[in-house]
């Protein structure tokens, strides 16, 4: 089969560090190298900026495009409502011979999902959408801080959500808690959807049940190190984070032990956005008097991410909503267990107890006290933690898995 991902702001081949790169990319990516795998052929029609090339193979049989709207440099996706009339118009144009063959159009994110929707009507091709991440879901955690709402743009974005939704032929869920809200919030139509999770890497990532070793190798001395990482975003909720660290710290001190916390401050370079929230970052450890207990990081080279990972006690993921969750599944591959969100997908992910625990990062008793449950639990019973997250990640969150899922959902909808 012929596959068109439409994908504006999300550039598959992003950088990390990158505005707007993030999971979703890496998805992108993945599925698509294994569509081309599969014998399928993945072309990837995203925005041109910044100087990049106009077309970059991902693999042989998957291929990025990128083609301009809007404004010189970087635009951010919630205000690319009024350019996306003019991508498809040159996506049409470039590729009408490519696109005529297409088996199906699939749209990634709202701005993605706009975009299928318009080329799907005009060539007569069935539509399949992967939202990455609903308006309703983030609008009920986070709140647009700006008078007139144009941070977020949640009216647009959910209208925009909702005629996506009903036009498609196929949705792509994340998880449980994404279908849910697709048909109790959305009125989605139950039988098009199907719930296909991300997926991992798991020859990528390092796999290590014993972290003692590694951590001193990197330089850590504490007893145990935990590990968050992700954009320098609110929503990612390392502010919330920060208020359970000393909750930590002291409970552990009275057990005789120590701890150190690594926490992304972002790129050397920060938007201002990045930089407004690592000041609050670094004022908020500094009031709270934990700084000697934090490891702050800017970006880290894959070596760096894949290291962190593999030697981390604990994996954490304090976000207040957390659409899929892929952060999680890289974590189990390195056979570390999480703590993290019960917002989202990862309630899926997650057996309490068994590879993690979930709590409101919103509450810093509680989700100190997951982390103290596994950080304190006998080392049998972590070890058998470890293992069990290793396992999940290789038996259920392989990308060739998720990847015949997603075909089968393609073939599904041809006429
Ligand atoms: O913009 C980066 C990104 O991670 C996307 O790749 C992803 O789908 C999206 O953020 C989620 O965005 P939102 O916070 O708007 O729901």
């Amino acid at each position: 089969m012929r596959i068109a991902f439409f994908c504006p702001h999300s550039d598959p081949l992003a950088a990390t560090g990158e505005p707007d790169a993030g999971g979703q990319c890496i998805y992108e990516a993945r599925v698509a190298e294994q569509l081309a795998r599969l014998g399928h052929e993945v072309r990837v029609f995203t925005r041109r900026w910044g100087g990049k090339a106009v077309r970059q193979d991902i693999c042989d049989g998957a291929t990025v495009f990128r083609y301009p709207m809007g404004p010189e440099g970087f635009l951010r996706k919630e205000d690319m409502g009024p350019h996306l009339a003019e991508f498809v118009e040159r996506t049409l144009i470039r590729q009408a011979t490519w696109l005529r063959h297409a088996s199906a159009i699939h749209g990634h994110y709202w701005d993605g999902g706009a975009t299928a929707l318009m080329a799907s009507l005009a060539l007569g091709k069935p539509l399949l959408f992967t939202s990455h991440s609903l308006g309703i879901l983030k609008r009920d955690r986070i709140t647009d801080p700006t008078p007139d709402g144009s941070r977020f743009r949640y009216d647009l974005r959910i209208r925009a959500e909702k005629k996506i939704l009903n036009a498609a032929d196929a949705v792509i869920a994340l998880s449980r808690t994404e279908r849910e809200a697709l048909t109790e919030r959305y009125g989605a139509n139950a039988g098009k959807i199907r719930i296909v999770p991300g997926g991992v890497d798991t020859g990528a990532f390092h796999l290590r049940l014993d972290k003692t070793e590694l951590q001193r190798e990197l330089g850590f001395t504490t007893d145990h190190l935990l590990f968050t990482v992700g954009r320098l975003d609110p929503r990612k909720g390392f502010l919330e984070l920060i208020e359970a660290v000393p909750i930590v710290v002291e409970t552990l001190r009275s057990a005789g032990k120590t701890v150190t916390f690594l926490i992304p401050i972002g790129p050397e370079q920060p938007s201002p956005d990045e930089l407004a929230y690592r000041h609050a970052l670094l004022r908020r450890a500094d009031e709270l008097r934990i700084t000697e207990d934090i490891r702050w990081f800017h970006r880290l080279s894959d070596e760096e991410l894949f290291q962190y990972y593999e030697a981390a006690d604990l994996f954490l993921c304090p976000s207040p909503y957390e659409p899929f969750g892929l952060v999680l599944v890289e974590a189990f591959a390195s056979g570390t267990p999480v703590v993290a969100t019960p917002h989202g997908g990862p309630a899926d992910i997650v057996e309490p107890g068994v590879d993690g625990y979930l709590a409101d990062p919103r509450d810093p008793a509680a989700f100190a006290a997951r982390i103290l449950d596994a950080l304190l639990a006998p080392e049998t019973q972590r070890r058998r933690m470890r293992a069990a997250a290793a396992e999940k990640a290789r038996s259920r969150y392989a990308w060739p898995s998720v990847a015949a899922a997603i075909a089968d959902a393609y073939r599904a909808v041809q006429p």
